[in-house]
């Protein structure tokens, strides 16, 4: 959540490059309205700071199109399965539109009667799972964003590749303090963290990753055929494996370390996700749950700071402060970063980015 330490950086508006992101993803077959929608979820992770999850994945998207691994014009179906649980067949098109589908339904059935649970298969990568989280939030729902992902963490014990570094994500909306939005990999950093770190030349810190014989290392490439180490050690794996019940097992897509990676073209991903929507004044009237968010806000961010600590933040808080400040300012992109985006552009003949 770092801004990029190179000099030559660019800051584009967020609505140019929405405009951008739209052009090139139906330049390569994606209706109009599921456009809208990827393009939204990736700028939206572009604003709060997560540069991993944003539209520099576009060209790693854009190359499953191509590989035909993904499919860019399947349209999700969904099934209603009891009043509090809804199917969604992802049918290999984007996770975000599916996962957008699935967070809508539940939404809509927690207004109906208290919750909603949505299981979601055969769909691909959904980026950051805090967009779904924040989807909840505006219709003034609680929420929990389960996803399961390919191969990249060892579980506990073991010494090769076995489970994703899955993000759990959940949230709750507030008074007229933040929000609370927890969404975090089970693993020390985020695999994207490490991609990034790559595409920028950059090291990473030594406790993020094991190389392929098992050494600590501060080179992305070497990570990258390596694994990611857990967070909490067993703890993370086990959330890991959370992940993957949750997502994978219950869904009917791939689970147990057969989630495909998103360089491998051999075949279709086929990620689960699983999403619940919870209305927050079920068990007390909705004015005196936000005041009681509201103090807890308080009390977490007023609590006493350790020694060097300046501010105490709300889990979900700096990539809100970021996505005020990026808003106005603009997001900052590196030249690769934009070369890398405007290839995608020249291969589908739309309008680059114009800086
Ligand atoms: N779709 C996928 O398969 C996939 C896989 C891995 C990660 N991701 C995404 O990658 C992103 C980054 O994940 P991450 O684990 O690196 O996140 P992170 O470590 O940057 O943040 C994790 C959580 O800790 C909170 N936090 C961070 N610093 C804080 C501080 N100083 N004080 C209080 N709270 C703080 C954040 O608000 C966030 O809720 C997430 O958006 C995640 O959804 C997606």
């Amino acid at each position: 959540m770092t801004e990029p330490n190179t000099q030559q950086v660019h800051h584009i508006q967020p609505a140019e490059l929405q405009n951008f992101v739209q052009r090139v993803l139906v330049g390569n077959g994606v209706p109009d309205d599921h456009a809208t929608i990827v393009a939204r979820c990736l700028i939206q992770a572009d604003l709060r700071g997560v540069d991993t999850h944003g539209s520099n994945r576009i060209p790693s998207y854009m190359k499953r199109i191509r590989q035909k691994v993904l499919d860019p014009s399947a349209i999700p179906e969904l099934k209603q399965v009891t009043p509090a649980a809804a199917i969604v067949d992802a049918k290999n098109g984007f996770g975000f539109v599916a996962a957008h589908m699935g967070m809508q339904k539940a939404i809509e059935m927690a207004q109906q009667i208290g919750i909603g649970m949505v299981s979601i298969k055969h769909s691909n990568h959904f980026g950051m799972s805090a967009w779904l989280v924040q989807q909840a939030i505006d219709a003034g729902m609680m929420s929990l964003v389960f996803t399961n992902s390919s191969p990249a963490l060892p579980v506990w014990g073991g010494k090769s590749q076995l489970m994703g570094v899955s993000p759990i994500a959940c949230g709750a909306p507030a008074g007229k303090e933040r929000p609370f939005i927890l969404d975090m990999a089970p693993s020390v950093a985020a695999r994207g963290k490490i991609y990034k770190a790559l595409r920028r030349g950059e090291k990473i810190p030594t406790d993020w990753a094991l190389d392929k014989d098992g050494n600590v290392t501060d080179d992305p490439a070497r990570a990258l055929e390596g694994v990611m180490l857990p967070m909490g050690g067993p703890k993370g794996s086990a959330l890991s494996i959370m992940m993957d019940v949750f997502s994978g097992v219950l869904s009917g897509s791939a689970f147990a370390g057969h989630v495909t990676g998103p360089y491998d073209p051999s075949k279709p991903a086929d990620v689960g996700h699983f999403l619940v929507a919870i209305k927050p004044d079920l068990f007390m009237d909705l004015e005196e749950f936000k005041s009681r968010m509201d103090y807890l806000y308080q009390r977490v961010v007023t609590s006493d700071k350790a020694a060097g600590v300046d501010k105490i933040y709300y889990p979900g808080e700096i990539e809100q402060i970021t996505r005020d400040r990026r808003l106005t300012e603009g997001i900052p992109f590196t030249e690769v970063e934009i070369a890398n985006l405007n290839e995608e552009a020249e291969l589908v003949g739309v309008e680059k980015l114009n800086i």
